[in-house]
């Protein structure tokens, strides 16, 4: 980005919800002025806040000093002592929790497994004490390549229980991205299972782990689950199944007073380019960051069944699927396949057969329903649901009103919750029951968090106005350092905008003050000196009816700098032609002007995207430009898309 150029606003959205009044009625937060007076005492004194959110955590010893700051590196409850395994179970048992259901799974063949707290706790110390038999110690790395089943939760909160590190790898990576992983992070062990189900198929995860470890000197056991019984290789001395090693030890197992800056999680994202970054997440403050948010941003309550779909190799799953939600003693739902296996009605009827209350998704899936037809979640009673959330891109407003009708029909409270790998939990979202909602826009920061738009320099945009969204003072689930790269972490994150934590998004505040994120950076398109964020062309795209998702970047142009190339898939059956390409233009010139009217409109079946459901615009980029793509594709989730839209640019 140059230098004192903002990015220009163009999308305007008018609709807005208030919290219907008997969901207010019951909230953690009822109004917006109460959201207001807890925002503006937090932000006279963040610590003060927060310290009282950490007073809501179970402390072996209580901490001395709140935070130290030493831009850009913060402690958080520094001399506090801890453990997140006790927080999110043991707490529970003297209570009346202990029998309640702290996970729902449905495996993808169908089946349902139920674990209470108690039994819950019951796996999690033994399978601490297995780490402990394999020599596993408070410090060690463990990896964790699992399909979506209760065992990986349970390997999580055993590591946690005895301080050793985990460092989750989604189970679609590949055997180098492990062996990377598995090496940065120095596990010595890996813990996997012999294959997991996806959309009908098994993935032979063990077969992937065996390629990988092969190349990872530092890896002495490796732990597998038994899963789909399928046939796998074994390393004598190496491998071990889980049900054996779980058969050797008791049930009792301590859970260690831990520092409160002890590390939890290490938790591998794929930067641009190179080699990923390991982002660094301690114990008490991002426990007491994930906890508070659970609690008031999905306003959890103990009667509810929550549902985030995430998997759990990204920090949604980490932060809302586990911690988060079991630290408030929640009963959480988990689905381990695809959304549409059998059929495209899968996540409606577990909605149906499970009663759930509180749906937490991403717009990537938002858009793939849309695609699909109405017809699948009209099959089923919905009724059960009370909130829905999305999470990971901007949502086009046309997406949430689909999600709002007809899912939500028109009762529910969506929450659009921006955060990142690197925030560790939700940093700007509506609380439910307080603020009135515009589709499209995350709204307002929760109370504790310090966010604005600034220029390059560092100072405030006008309202309206677009900039790079920056976070003002350190919060306590922010992640540490890069693993072993503290130059790296100065770099990347903080040496962009003086004073400020900066990681690549654009935004505006509109007149309310609401934020809303323009896309990334990177992907800004600049049209005869005008700067347009992806996000509000793509809007402007996808709120035609024959639209189901659109992905817009600049291709070289003599004339105007950079043209507007876009890249469309159309609703479920439709075809595209030259008539639709010209109505298209014209809509996105009444939506926003003639300036952000694509040059280029191509239709495809599927835009590439990363495996945690991310639209790559570098690589549609590279392909508007060149007709080609050269770059690096190993983050694509599936490879035929770019081939497809190669051959039909040939
Ligand atoms: O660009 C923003 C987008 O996702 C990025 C963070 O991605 P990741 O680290 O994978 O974490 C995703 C889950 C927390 C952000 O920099 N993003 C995330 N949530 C939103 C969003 N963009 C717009 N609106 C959101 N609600």
């Amino acid at each position: 980005m140059s230098d004192s150029s903002s990015i220009e606003s163009v999308l305007h959205e008018s609709r807005m919800f208030p919290p219907p009044a008997d969901f207010a009625a019951n909230a953690h937060v009822k109004s917006f002025e109460e959201y207001k007076r807890l925002y503006d005492e937090a932000a006279k004194d963040p610590e003060a806040f927060w310290a009282k959110q950490a007073e809501e955590i179970h402390w072996f010893k209580k901490w001395d000093t709140v935070l130290e700051w030493n831009e850009p590196f913060a402690k958080w409850f520094v001399g506090g002592e801890l453990n997140i395994s006790y927080n999110c179970l043991d707490r529970h048992l003297t209570t009346w929790r202990k029998n309640k259901a702290a996970i729902i799974w449905e495996g993808e063949p169908g089946e349902v497994r139920t674990l209470t707290y108690l039994q819950l706790h019951r796996q999690v110390s033994k399978f601490a004490n297995v780490l402990k038999k394999l020599g596993v110690e408070t410090g060690d790395r463990v990896a964790l390549y699992m399909p979506l089943v209760p065992e990986l939760a349970i390997a999580m909160l055993a590591c946690a229980r005895i301080g050793a590190t985990h460092t989750v790898i989604f189970g679609g990576f590949s055997a180098d991205a492990i062996r990377d992983r598995v090496n940065d992070g120095g596990c010595k062990v890996i813990v996997t299972a012999d294959g997991g189900y996806r959309r009908g198929n098994e993935i032979k995860l063990k077969d992937i782990v065996d390629r990988a470890a092969d190349q990872c000197p530092g890896v002495e056991n490796v732990i597998v689950f038994r899963r789909t019984s399928s046939k796998v290789a074994w390393k004598h001395g190496r491998d071990h199944w889980w049900h054996e090693l779980m058969e050797t030890v008791v049930d009792d197992c301590a859970a260690e007073p831990l520092d409160s800056e002890h590390p939890l999680f290490i938790l591998y994202t794929s930067g641009t380019t190179g080699k990923p970054k390991g982002i660094l997440h301690t114990t008490g403050g991002y426990i007491s960051q994930t906890a508070y948010s659970m609690k008031m941003v999905m306003d959890l309550k103990d009667e509810d069944i929550y549902w985030c779909t995430a998997d759990i190799g990204w920090v949604t799953g980490h932060s809302y699927v586990v911690y988060g939600p079991l630290a408030n003693g929640a009963t959480v739902f988990m689905y381990e396949g695809a959304p549409n296996f059998p059929d495209f009605d899968r996540f409606w009827a577990m909605i149906d057969r499970h009663k759930i209350n509180i749906l937490y998704t991403a717009p990537t899936a938002i858009r793939a329903f849309i695609k699909w037809g109405e017809q699948y979640p009209a099959k089923h009673d919905l009724s059960s649901l009370r909130l829905l959330g999305t999470v990971g891109e901007p949502i086009n407003p046309e997406a949430w009103m689909w999600y709002h009708e007809v899912i939500g029909k028109g009762r529910c409270p969506i929450i659009d919750t921006w955060w990142q790998t690197e925030t560790g939990g939700i940093m700007i979202s509506p609380f439910p029951g307080a603020t009135p909602t515009v589709p499209g826009t995350a709204t307002l920061p929760i109370p504790g968090i310090i966010v604005d738009v600034v220029t390059k320099s560092g100072d405030p945009v006008g309202p309206n106005e677009g900039g790079y969204l920056v976070i003002k003072h350190p919060w306590p689930s922010m992640l540490r350092t890069l693993w072993g790269d503290d130059e790296r972490y100065k770099q990347t994150y903080w040496s962009d905008i003086p004073n400020c934590y900066f990681a690549g998004d654009g935004a505006r505040r509109d007149e309310n003050g609401y934020f809303w994120i323009m896309g990334r950076v990177d992907d800004v398109i600049n049209v005869s000196g005008h700067r347009l964020g992806t996000a509000e062309v793509e809007s402007a795209l996808v709120s035609h009816e024959a639209v189901a998702e659109a992905a817009v970047v600049g291709r070289p142009d003599d004339l105007k700098g950079q043209a507007i190339a876009a890249f469309v898939t159309l609703e479920g059956g439709r075809k595209g032609n030259e008539e639709l390409k010209e109505a298209l233009r014209a809509h996105v010139a009444k939506e926003i002007g003639a300036l952000a009217k694509p040059d280029d409109i191509r239709f495809t079946d599927a835009l590439p995207k990363t495996r945690s459901g991310k639209i790559m615009r570098r690589l549609l980029r590279e392909l508007a430009t060149s007709g080609t793509v050269a770059g690096d594709v190993t983050t694509l989730e599936d490879l035929s898309v770019i081939e497809k839209l190669r051959e039909d640019e040939e």
